[in-house]
């Protein structure tokens, strides 16, 4: 039996530990009635549980009318760290069902009947291998963030640019490893603003080895805090995009009605929370993932210091912060000691506060979560955030951020200067342009196979440097290994987060006002793949491409990115053109 095979019916006896994390209602008044009703609720998730015999191949539960929260154990990993490399299978079926995250009922796009998705747990030097069944009306994709995909290029998952997205009812299997990547990140749909309604989850790969010295942790916990829209994405978009003298402005339109931890928030009163239920004494390592679409999120946990240890997926420097505010797709795992005692029943508020530009009646911006490590089921007794007292603490400052493991990076040998902005067209529909192009998805075809069909008719299909392409592509193209800087220079007055797919580029500096040339940091800059570029700003990120394929560097704003706030870079064109596409692949795009 190949090491495939086995993986993939091994997995169901996978012993996962059975964790004292479990989700259930804050009772608030009336203690004995919420106490029944807590205990109605812990039944309903485990009855839920039933269905799912193993996180590593969960199955949609067809009895399932609604959107379920998964499981304790789905937010719990490290059991499998140290494990021999394998290949780990998992089965997605996208699909489309009613699911109320914050108490208000609403369509979502889920996979597997979860919200958020199952987690995908690897360790570095594993392959990974997903079968995606799309069960919507429309296409769909599914995007490893952060990954570095080097030589599968085709399985990023990106619509438009390396596939044109799975058809109704049909099938792709996606089938990478991660021999360099490793960190905190998640899993999306990168088709439209198919993402904003549930298609989401974590994914998280843990390193061959620690640098010596870093700090440890007793258990492992992932926190997934999202904003949530309870209008379908496309309703809100055609609305964002088409104007024509709506009620409402673009940036109402941005603004979410709530969020949610782990599956769980509040809105319009309601007091149903995410409770992490822990053991005191012990240091937890709280991995946050930002999987939501456009509010920045602030989160902290009442009376506790947290300690950063990774950003996106680079390890850090220990950092001992008050909070940390995370931009839309944004990673931090934090360490957390459960050692305090100012709440007498020692459950504290975890606080996950969207920051909007603007406000919107009734929408709720206070997210909440219950941290437990004492006993009893009562609510905390805080109402306004008390921080944490006596610390001397403050929130994190991104530019404080150092490597675990530094580097100094080559220097540049060719440099790009790209602005970038977004406003209302004449009809007040939003439009967005980096270096005057505004990004639509290529109709039929994708930019991958545009290139390897120029390589065919030895061509090619943009010319090395910066150019644009017909249909609204603006690229960078470097057929030779370089070290580019890009210098993103944003004229409008908001802070947006940029990714760049396949790669952890080098922050070399960012600030608001013009660029200077000064303030870099050319010894030991932070690097990661989502960085928030400021309010009539600039930042410099700085890469090799020496990873073939296209990539496309977009603001993480769902809305911004529809709008067309998104460019590729297209690294090695000669040597993407001799990837291998599947088949699979390929055929989609004439589907
Ligand atoms: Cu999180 Cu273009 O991706």
């Amino acid at each position: 039996m190949d090491q495939s095979a086995y993986s993939r019916f091994g997995r169901a006896n996978h012993a996962r530990r059975r964790l004292n994390l479990c989700l259930r209602p804050a009772p608030v008044y009336l203690p004995l009635l919420l106490a029944l009703l807590a205990i109605a609720f812990v039944t309903s998730v485990d009855a839920r549980a039933v269905s799912y015999a193993s996180r590593d191949t969960p199955e949609l539960a067809s009895h399932e009318a609604t959107v379920a929260v998964p499981r304790a154990d789905n937010f719990v990993v490290g059991s499998i760290r140290g494990q021999p490399p394998t290949t780990r299978h998992f089965n997605f079926v996208v699909s489309q069902m009613n699911g109320s995250p914050d108490g208000f009922s609403k369509p979502m796009l889920v996979v597997n009947g979860l919200f958020p998705g199952p987690t995908i747990e690897a360790n570095q030097g594993d392959r990974i291998v997903v079968h995606v069944t799309n069960t919507l009306s429309t296409r769909t994709t599914i995007h490893w963030h952060g990954l570095y995909q080097n030589s599968t290029n085709y399985y990023d998952g990106t619509a438009g640019v390396t596939e044109c997205g799975i058809p109704p009812g049909q099938s792709l299997t996606y089938n990478f490893t991660v021999d360099d990547f490793s960190g905190t990140t998640w899993w999306h749909a990168h088709y439209d603003t198919q993402y904003t309604d549930g298609v989401t989850g974590a994914l998280i790969v843990h390193p061959r080895k620690y640098p010596r010295g870093f700090p440890t942790w007793d258990e492992d916990i992932v926190v997934e805090l999202t904003d949530i829209y309870h209008a379908f994405s496309e309703t809100i978009l055609s609305e964002y995009l088409g104007g024509g003298g709506g009620p409402l402005t673009g940036l109402q339109l941005e603004t979410p009605d709530s969020g949610a931890i782990n599956g769980i928030g509040q809105y319009n009163g309601s007091t149903k929370y995410t409770n992490l239920n822990l053991k005191p004494n012990k240091t937890y390592r709280l991995r946050l993932i930002h999987t939501g679409s456009a509010a920045a999120i602030r989160f902290s946990v009442d009376y506790h210091a947290l300690t950063v240890i990774e950003a996106d997926s680079t390890l850090t420097q220990p950092y001992t912060v008050s909070s940390v505010t995370l931009a839309v797709a944004q990673r931090y795992s934090v360490l957390l000691t459960t050692n305090q005692h100012a709440e007498p029943a020692r459950n504290y508020w975890m606080r996950a506060a969207l920051k909007s530009a603007v406000a919107v009646p009734g929408a709720n911006a206070d997210i909440r979560g219950i941290l437990r490590y004492g006993s009893g089921h009562a609510a905390p007794t805080a109402g306004a955030d008390p921080g944490v007292p006596g610390s001397g603490l403050a929130d994190l400052d991104v530019a404080k951020l150092v490597p675990a493991a530094p580097r100094t990076p080559p220097p540049a040998t060719k440099a790009y200067t790209v602005d970038f902005s977004i406003g209302g067209k004449p009809d007040g529909g939003a439009f967005a342009t980096m270096n005057g192009t505004s990004w639509q998805p290529l109709q039929g075809t994708t930019t991958l196979l545009q290139i390897v069909d120029a390589a065919r008719n030895g061509s090619m299909y943009a010319p090395e440097g910066a150019s644009i392409q017909p249909g609204g592509q603006f690229l960078i193209t470097e057929d030779n290994i370089e070290v580019v800087d890009v210098l993103l220079v944003n004229t409008g007055p908001g802070d947006h987060p940029f990714h760049l797919h396949g790669h952890t580029p080098y922050i070399m500096g960012f600030g608001t006002g013009a660029y200077t040339g000064t303030g870099l940091n050319t010894v030991n800059p932070f690097m990661r793949d989502t960085f928030a570029v400021p309010g009539s700003g600039w930042l410099l990120m700085r890469i090799v491409t020496d990873n073939p394929g296209i990539w496309t560097l977009h603001c993480h704003i769902a809305w911004h990115m529809a709008a067309g706030l998104m460019m590729q870079i297209s690294s090695l064109p000669s040597k993407a053109a001799q990837l291998d596409i599947p088949r699979d692949i390929v055929r989609q795009c004439s589907a």
